[in-house]
């Protein structure tokens, strides 16, 4: 199959972009922090090796077309041209037309919308131009940002999984939020 080759989506106020080689520090800001990573099952990162071997993760999925990661970049401000986050599709099922969806903002972006308005844009792109049918996402059950951020774009709890993963030495149920094309399409353009 065909690599995921570069583009840019463009939102009011970020630019996504494929991961690069020279991203590795501005990640592992974010991911070294550890109220991010509270959520994870990887623990807050602790060299900048770690950001490296990651990105290098990130590139094979760009080439082998198992994980399309964006990174997300403002436009304009105090940090234009900073890395300040990441959605990234992943788990892809093409016969049944469906992927995870997996997203993570330095601390100091939170609540500004930032992750909502980045996850509208993959979120048509996945549906529009991969054409596929479902997205799903995999949460921690304590995760109320996580949560609401997934409510206030449409995607409709549906199930809970018990003891799914390790979240450092914790054992972690996952609650698993699910969005269909055809209620993203009627959400977007509701039937006047
Ligand atoms: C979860 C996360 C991505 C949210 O990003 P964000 O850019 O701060 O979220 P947004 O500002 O786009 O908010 C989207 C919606 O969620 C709500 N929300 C966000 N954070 C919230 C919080 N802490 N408590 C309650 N609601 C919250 C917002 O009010 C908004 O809903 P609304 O438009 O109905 O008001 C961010 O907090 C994060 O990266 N956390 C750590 C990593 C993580 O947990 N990733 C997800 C793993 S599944």
């Amino acid at each position: 199959m065909e690599m995921f080759t570069p583009f840019t989506l463009q939102t009011a106020r970020l630019t996504l972009r494929f991961v690069e080689p020279g991203d590795a520090e501005a990640l592992f800001r974010i991911m070294s922090v550890e109220a991010t990573m509270r959520y994870f099952s990887s623990t807050p990162w602790q060299a900048l090796s770690q950001a490296v071997d990651n990105i290098e993760q990130t590139l094979k999925g760009y080439r082998d077309r198992t994980a399309l990661r964006l990174a997300m970049v403002p436009r304009d401000g105090e940090h234009a041209g900073e890395v300040i986050g990441t959605v990234t599709l992943y788990a892809f099922d093409l016969r049944n037309k469906r992927c995870e969806i997996g997203y993570i903002l330095g601390q100091p972006h939170w609540g500004r919308r930032y992750t909502q308005e980045a996850l509208r844009a993959v979120i048509d792109y996945a549906f529009e131009t991969l054409q596929l049918r479902r997205l799903e996402a995999d949460i921690h059950p304590d995760n109320i940002a996580s949560e609401r951020l997934l409510q206030s774009l449409h995607f409709q709890r549906e199930g809970h999984l018990r003891q799914r993963w390790y979240v450092g030495d914790e054992v972690s149920d996952s609650i698993i939020y699910g969005l269909l094309r055809q209620d993203w399409q009627a959400a977007i353009h509701p039937a006047q």
